[in-house]
C-alpha cells in the first residue's frame, strides 16, 4: 500500500526531547518494510513561537506562514536525522523535489510547501501526486470530536465522517498562519476530489499508526 504519513509538530517536539523523533523513526521504518510510505511533518509548539514573534515584528500572514513553513523544515529534518539510512538526506521544498527524491527509493519526508495552508494540505496534495491509497493523520487527539475536546469536557468523538460533511463542520474556522485548526480546508477538499480514505490517529502513541491500516481506530474520514 502506498501511504502518506501526516505527524503534527505538537506530537514530535514536546519540551525538546528527541525521544518521540526516535519512536516515530522506529515505527516508519517497520511499516516502510512493508509499505510505500511518505511523511510530512508539522510545526508544532516552535512553529507559533516564531509566527508570534514575526507577527510582533509587523510580519505579513504570508511571511509568517513562511516562518512556519521553516520550523517544518527543521522538524523533518530532525526525523530524517532519526531514521539515518532509510530516509532520503534532504527535504524537498515542494512536490517535484518530493516525487524526485523518492525515485531514490528512500523514504522522504517534508514539512510544508508554500503559504496559506497547514501541512495536512501538505500530505493530502502528496498523496494526490503519489496515487496514495491512505493517508494517516498523526495529532494530538485521538480523532475528531464535535468540539474542541481539550476546551469541552462533553465533547464527543466522531468515529466515521464524510469529507463532505468535514468541510462543514471547519467552515467557521480560523486560517491565520499558525492557527489552521485541526484539519485545513484544502486538505479535505482534496480528500474529497481524489477520493483518499483517510484516517486521523492519537499520535502520541506511534504504534497507532500500525494500528490505523488494519483496525477501525481513531476517525476515519470518507472520501464522499
Ligand atoms: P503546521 O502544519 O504544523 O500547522 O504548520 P498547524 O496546523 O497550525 O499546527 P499543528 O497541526 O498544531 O502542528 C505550522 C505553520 O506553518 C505554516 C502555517 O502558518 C502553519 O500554521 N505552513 C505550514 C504553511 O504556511 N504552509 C505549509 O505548507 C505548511
Amino acid at each position: 500500500m502506498k501511504i502518506v504519513v501526516t505527524i503534527g509538530g505538537s506530537i514530535l517536539v514536546q519540551d525538546n526531547n528527541y525521544k518521540k523523533f526516535e519512536e516515530y523513526a522506529e515505527i516508519i521504518s517497520q511499516m516502510n518494510n512493508e509499505h510505500k510510505l511518505y511523511v510530512v511533518v508539522g510545526g508544532g509548539k516552535p512553529a507559533r513561537d516564531y509566527i508570534s514573534m514575526a507577527r510582533g515584528l509587523g510580519a505579513s500572514e504570508a511571511l509568517c506562514d513562511d516562518i512556519g513553513i521553516d520550523v517544518t523544515r527543521l522538524n523533518a529534518r530532525l526525523l530524517i536525522t532519526a531514521m539515518s539510512e532509510i530516509a532520503y538526506p534532504e527535504v524537498p521544498h515542494n512536490f517535484a523535489e518530493a516525487l524526485e527524491y523518492s525515485e531514490s527509493g528512500k523514504l522522504v519526508v517534508m514539512g510544508g510547501t508554500e503559504p496559506a495552508h497547514s501541512t495536512d494540505a501538505v500530505g493530502s496534495i502528496l498523496a494526490e501526486f503519489v496515487g496514495a491509497d491512505l493517508i494517516i493523520n498523526a495529532t494530538s487527539v485521538d480523532g475528531l470530536y464535535d468540539k474542541d475536546p481539550h476546551k469541552n469536557s462533553d465533547a464527543v468523538k466522531i468515529d466515521e465522517i464524510t469529507a463532505s460533511r468535514m468541510m462543514e463542520l471547519l467552515s467557521n474556522k480560523d486560517t491565520k498562519a499558525g492557527t489552521y485548526e485541526f484539519f485545513d480546508h484544502t486538505a479535505i477538499g482534496i480528500i474529497k476530489r481524489s477520493r483518499i480514505k483517510t484516517v486521523i490517529v492519537d499520535g502520541t502513541i506511534p504504534e497507532n499508526l500500525y494500528k490505523a491500516v488494519f483496525e477501525k481506530i481513531g476517525t476515519i474520514i470518507l472520501p464522499e
